[in-house]
């Protein structure tokens, strides 16, 4: 008899823990190498994107013949290849430049993988200098204007000609605006202010209404220069697809129709590739997990559901309390108006003793989390009694449930 299996009620049963390891073990995987489907991974092919990064090379041509790029905006919608573009270009420059005598620095920081305005400019002030020195970049304690003073030495100590990428610049932005701090301003003029060396900066952004925030004297200098990203059409996110495969799984195990309707979905709103490749990846997971030998339509069909509730999950549980205490309240008075969903959110407070907020504040928050449609609000006109808006969840009340169980003081209400 197998170890692993007992005999219960005359039936050999076999513990579901070790049958999952050993289906995991002795199943054949559908993926050759996974991680060329990790966002990080940056391929070798990079199509259509030709003009892109003849644009994206020709901007910082300058720095080989020994004087300032001018700053550069890039632009385009999200998995459009911004990202990959840029880093590329770096890449190749940074091969091309490193036994030089002309010293250039290429840095780069994704202003929203940081939480602080001072942690992003740690982050390049510290690629500035030599390993050992980070202390002249410490993690709290100074001024911003002190730690921007700093970068500035750092570059004319050595005469660097600097390149500071600030990958999704819209997020610095933010940053900015909670500080109050001009350090866009001071970015962009930074150059006049260096004795030695250069700084030239090179923003990256999907969001096209970014520019339309920011100042005039900031946008005049930032975008010195432009470059669009266009949309991928849905044959040229297939084209991408069908190069990643080849890498990620063993041969033949993605059905055809199952690629085209991979690429038809990524394809219909602007082509992101980004959401593409997250797709197959997803899908790849739950035919595997399934034992399956091919993944097939229903398999991205399926992903792609499973990535909308993860998106909606983490929306949800990424809420302070009071949200998430109004989300519920929308959820039990789901197509009430405003008055009547106050008074289930002050319900809800009650129950879990929590003090109430205004209904000022709370008829705010509910347009907050209307705008990142997890509630919709209709104008409702009543009459000779004016007109009230009314909310109702647009998600699965259980997807709402799961994702709020974590919360202990919510536990009592689900
Ligand atoms: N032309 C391409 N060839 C191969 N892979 C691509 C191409 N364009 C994008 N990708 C892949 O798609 C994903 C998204 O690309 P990237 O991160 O560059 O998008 P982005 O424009 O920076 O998007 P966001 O604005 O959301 O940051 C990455 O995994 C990237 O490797
Ligand atoms: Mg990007």
């Amino acid at each position: 008899m197998d170890r692993e299996e007992t005999l219960v009620c005359g039936l050999m049963v076999k513990d579901p823990i070790d049958k999952l390891l050993d289906d995991a073990t002795s199943g054949k995987s559908l993926f050759k190498n996974r991680e060329v489907l990790h966002f990080t991974f940056m391929p070798e092919l990079v199509l259509h994107r030709d003009d892109e990064q003849k644009k994206v090379t020709q901007a910082l041509i300058p720095l080989l013949k020994k004087a300032r790029p001018s700053n550069l905006l890039v632009y385009g919608k999200p998995g459009t290849g911004k990202t990959l573009v840029v880093k590329k270009v770096l890449n190749k420059i940074q091969e091309k430049v490193k036994d030089g005598s002309f010293p250039i620095q290429l840095l780069y920081a994704n202003a929203k993988e940081e939480t602080t305005l001072y942690g992003l400019l740690i982050k390049l002030g510290r690629q500035l200098i030599e390993k050992g020195r980070e202390k002249e970049f410490p993690t709290t304690g100074l001024s911003i204007s002190e730690v921007f003073n700093r970068i500035v030495s750092a570059i004319e100590k050595n005469g660097l000609n600097t390149v500071f990428v600030i990958d999704e610049i819209d997020y610095l932005a933010e940053l900015v605006s909670k500080t109050g701090k001009d350090v866009f301003y001071s970015l962009t003029r930074a150059n006049e202010r260096l004795k030695k060396g250069s700084l030239t900066l090179i923003g990256i952004s999907n969001d096209l209404t970014f520019k339309e925030r920011l100042d005039p004297r900031v946008l005049s200098s930032l975008s010195e220069e432009e470059i669009v990203f266009t949309n991928y059409t849905v044959n040229q996110i297939k084209e991408i697809l069908t190069e990643r495969i080849k890498e990620a799984f063993i041969p033949n195990v993605l059905d055809p129709a199952a690629l085209n309707l991979c690429a038809a979905m990524s394809g219909q709103e602007h082509g992101d590739a980004r959401r593409a490749i997250d797709l197959l990846r997803v899908a790849g997971e739950i035919a595997e997990r399934e034992q399956s030998d091919m993944i097939k339509e229903d398999h991205i069909r399926r992903a792609s559901l499973k990535m909308e509730e993860d998106k909606e999950t983490t929306a949800l549980t990424s809420y302070p309390l009071h949200e998430k205490l109004l989300i519920l309240a929308v959820m039990k008075a789901n197509g009430n108006s405003t008055g009547e969903i106050y008074q289930s959110y002050k319900s809800l407070c009650k129950t879990t003793r929590q003090k109430d907020l205004t209904q000022r504040r709370v008829t705010q928050m509910l347009s907050e989390i209307e705008m990142t449609g997890l509630i919709s609000g209709k104008i409702v006109h009543q009459g000779m009694h004016g007109r009230t808006k009314k909310f109702a969840l647009t998600l699965n009340p259980d997807t709402v449930k799961k994702a709020f169980k974590e919360d202990l003081v919510l536990e009592d209400l689900l």
